[in-house]
């Protein structure tokens, strides 16, 4: 059987002030298309997967936005965490909870911060994926084709040199390198963009905690004999002492016991405004409009997001963001990640 879990309890702060701590990116519609990044997910894994074998795993002060986004998803679906722990606990928990239901389940983790342009390939690469698992015990990732050097990103080296559709043992797995690693993995051209699409048996994720990460293993025990058939998404004993680890660190850079499927479905990740800007439409000036309206002059390669009601009115500037929302507006360089980070940081704290 086919289970799903989607990640829907970060903050997205990279796309900051647009997406806050109170009402993160994938609670939001950034191209107005009346559904939400995370209903997007949903949607998409619902034509393929039983919605009874939909995971939604969040921080407990997402669970409102989760319920009013989805409310097909039944309560026992969505688990909420008591604190931000990241990738490691979410997964663990949720796959604790589909092998208590069932035992050979294969599973696929999804973010929820995600586009996908082309569904057929990609509903058809989900299925293949998730029956390669089914008859392995191996953890295997989705891989797409770099197209820039992007250090926001996992980045995955194949064994083999690969046709799409293929799967292929991972040599190496290097999360977020620095620009210089990137610009190498891209032009080498055997590496992939890591998609932080997982799939995996839960017996092979249940063998890959206990194995690679010491910290867990009394704790999963623990939660697996905890399970209550009635209060089925009671948080685990001892959450919050959990250590904060991401999935990919822990796991993916450390098992030895990784395939990496290579897609092509149009996928783009929202993580960042640069990464909004190159994976969305532009106009002929290679602006990006979010929702927004503007006049804009002798201005290129900018991204603006405003709120409804706002029209921006700009004349000569090149590779900004101008991004408000609330109390906050934000105008700074595009490019420059660092510079947004300062700034962030600086404001968070003042307002
Ligand atoms: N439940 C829960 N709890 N979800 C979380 C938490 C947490 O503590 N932290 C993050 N998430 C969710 C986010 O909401 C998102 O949907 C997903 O997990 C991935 O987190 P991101 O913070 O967006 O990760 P990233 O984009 O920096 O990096 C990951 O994704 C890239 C591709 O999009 C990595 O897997 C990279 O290797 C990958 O290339
Ligand atoms: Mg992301």
């Amino acid at each position: 059987q086919n289970y799903c879990v989607i990640l829907a309890g970060g903050i997205g702060s990279r796309l900051w002030p647009v997406s806050r701590k109170e009402l993160p990116k994938q609670f939001l519609d950034w191209f107005g298309t009346g559904r939400t990044l995370l209903q997007q997910t949903y949607d998409r894994f619902r034509k393929i997967i039983d919605t009874k074998h939909i995971f939604i795993v969040t921080n407990e002060h997402y669970a409102d936005l989760v319920r009013e986004q989805l409310p097909d998803v039944a309560q026992d679906r969505i688990l909420k965490e008591p604190i931000r722990r990241n990738t490691l606990p979410s997964v663990a928990w949720a796959t604790t909870c589909i092998s208590h239901l069932c035992p050979h389940a294969n599973v696929i983790v999804s973010p929820a911060d995600q586009l996908i342009l082309e569904e057929k390939n990609f509903d058809d690469d989900v299925l293949k994926g998730l029956d390669f698992v089914g008859h392995s015990d191996c953890l295997l990732t989705m891989g797409v084709k770099p197209t820039r050097p992007d250090t926001g990103y996992g980045y995955i080296q194949a064994h083999e040199n690969m046709e799409e559709g293929a799967f292929a043992r991972v040599k190496s797995f290097t999360e977020k390198p620095a620009l210089d690693f990137a610009r190498v993995f891209m032009e080498s051209g055997e590496f992939y963009w890591n998609t932080g699409l997982y799939l995996y048996n839960v017996r092979t994720m249940m063998k890959a905690i206990h194995d690679l990460v010491p910290d867990y293993r009394d704790s999963l025990t623990e939660a697996i004999d905890a399970i209550d058939e009635d209060d089925f998404c009671r948080v685990p004993a001892h959450f919050d002492t959990l250590p904060n680890l991401s999935l990919d660190y822990s796991i993916l850079e450390k098992s030895e016991n990784v395939y990496v499927q290579v897609c092509d479905f149009g996928w783009a990740d929202l993580g960042s405004w640069c990464s909004l800007h190159n994976d969305t439409q532009h106009d002929r000036q290679d602006n990006v409009l979010l929702n927004t309206e503007a006049l804009l002059y002798n201005s290129e390669g900018n991204v603006i997001c405003l709120p409804k009601g706002r029209i921006a009115v700009i004349d000569g500037l090149k590779g900004f963001v101008v991004a408000e929302k609330g109390d906050v507006l934000m105008i700074c360089p595009k490019d420059d990640s660092a510079a947004l980070r300062r700034m962030m940081t600086d404001a968070q704290m003042k307002l």
